[in-house]
């Protein structure tokens, strides 16, 4: 039977009551099973292991995590310890350690979902959004010239490289043309006039290889209207690593809001572990009270099976969810109900025995 390797960091906040949730899901399916089973363990890492030891992780974190099939991740960040410490020392350092060069988020407007706009159907909410995840305007370059002083600079730096920009914007028009779907680019050529126009003529040669698969491009600006006024043209987005972080939380508030947003931190080639976590944070203002929605957590745990190769099981927890939405019974305060986040998580295990 195959064993997967999965690293829990649940981290703060309502990080861990919303994996715990995600976990109960994974276990279910792997019931259901008997080719594979899945094996948990837990990272006490985070920012009261901050608190503690000065560092959000151990500092041999990276080898320690090396050995695993996945990282499974809550949300880390909680007040009393700066947000660039928690982001800077935990999420980005195993982002870049691990080269997971690809952020993979749906804006998928489920059944049962609130549908936010007027004149459009929920139908026509159905994207998937692949954002630079390596490099761009998070690339941290940058200085902090005579600090505090009348003539202070401050300088940061967008990379783009030729094997960067390639490979994101490849790996799109593959899962286009994997999907039979059409690919938009996300740039803004017309104002940053090295780094988005080499994005453009980068998305121009990969493009000559993938003649089946339709192609858009658009100004970020513009995107972002459209997205509103008339979502149906996208399908597949390409964007870069800023304007895809910005654009993923307008996608999510289109397709229901921060308690169903997934995102995916893949290496593609396998030589490490990927990432699967919920987009939100670590929600400080409610954690401990049970309260939380562990739906986004749990839509990542389906990314999870999709990568790992089980479709049809990735499909069958997205199904569940749609279910519950659409019975509309066991929902958390947030999307108007009043049941707790593992009465969400139960719920969804039922709905997966009955679908099977
Ligand atoms: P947040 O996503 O934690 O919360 C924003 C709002 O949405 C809050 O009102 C919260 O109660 C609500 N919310 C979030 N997730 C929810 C859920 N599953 N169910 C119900 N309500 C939910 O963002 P915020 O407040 O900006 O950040 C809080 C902390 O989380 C900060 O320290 C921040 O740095 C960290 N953070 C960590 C992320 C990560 O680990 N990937 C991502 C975003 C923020
Ligand atoms: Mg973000």
């Amino acid at each position: 039977m195959k064993q997967y390797k999965i690293a829990v960091i649940a981290g703060d906040g309502i990080g861990p009551e919303v994996i715990d949730e995600g976990i109960k899901v994974l276990k279910q399916v792997a019931e259901l099973d008997s080719g594979f089973q899945f094996n948990f363990t837990y990272f006490p890492w985070g920012c009261e292991f901050y608190t503690k030891n000065g560092t959000m992780m151990d500092d041999d974190g990276i080898e320690q995590l090396k050995e695993y099939d996945a990282i499974y991740l809550g949300a880390v960040g909680f007040p009393g310890v700066p947000d660039h410490i928690s982001l800077w020392d935990l999420l980005l350092r195993i982002r870049k350690g691990f080269d997971q060069y690809v952020n993979i988020r749906p804006v998928k407007l489920l059944k049962g979902a609130h549908l936010p706009l007027v004149d459009v159907r929920r139908e026509d909410i159905d994207m998937l959004f692949i954002r630079e995840n390596s490099e761009g305007e998070y690339s941290g370059a940058g200085d902090w010239l005579f600090k505090d002083q009348e003539h202070e600079v401050v300088l940061q730096n967008s990379v783009f490289s030729r094997k960067g920009t390639e490979r994101i914007i490849r790996y799109a028009f593959e899962r286009a043309k994997k999907d039979g779907k059409s690919l938009t680019s996300i740039s803004k050529a017309n104002a940053l006039n090295y780094s988005m126009v080499f994005w453009d003529q980068v998305f121009e040669e990969v493009s000559a290889e993938y003649p089946e698969v339709e192609t858009a491009s658009y100004l970020v600006d513009a995107a972002a209207m459209l997205m509103i006024k008339d979502p149906k043209r996208f399908e597949v987005v390409v964007t870069s690593n800023l304007f895809g972080d910005i654009l993923t939380d307008l996608g999510a508030a289109l397709a229901g809001g921060i308690g169903l947003a997934a995102g995916a931190n893949i290496n593609p080639e396998r030589d490490f572990p990927s990432m699967f976590e919920p987009i939100h944070g670590s929600a400080p203002d409610i954690a401990g009270q049970q309260i939380s929605n562990p739906l986004a957590a749990i839509w990542s745990a389906s990314q999870m099976l999709d990568f790992f190769g089980y479709e049809t099981y990735g499909k069958l927890v997205l199904d569940a969810v749609e279910q519950l939405l659409v019975e509309e019974k066991v929902l958390t305060p947030d999307m108007n109900g009043n049941s707790s986040t593992s009465d969400v998580g139960n719920r969804v295990v039922e709905l997966i025995n009955s679908l099977v």
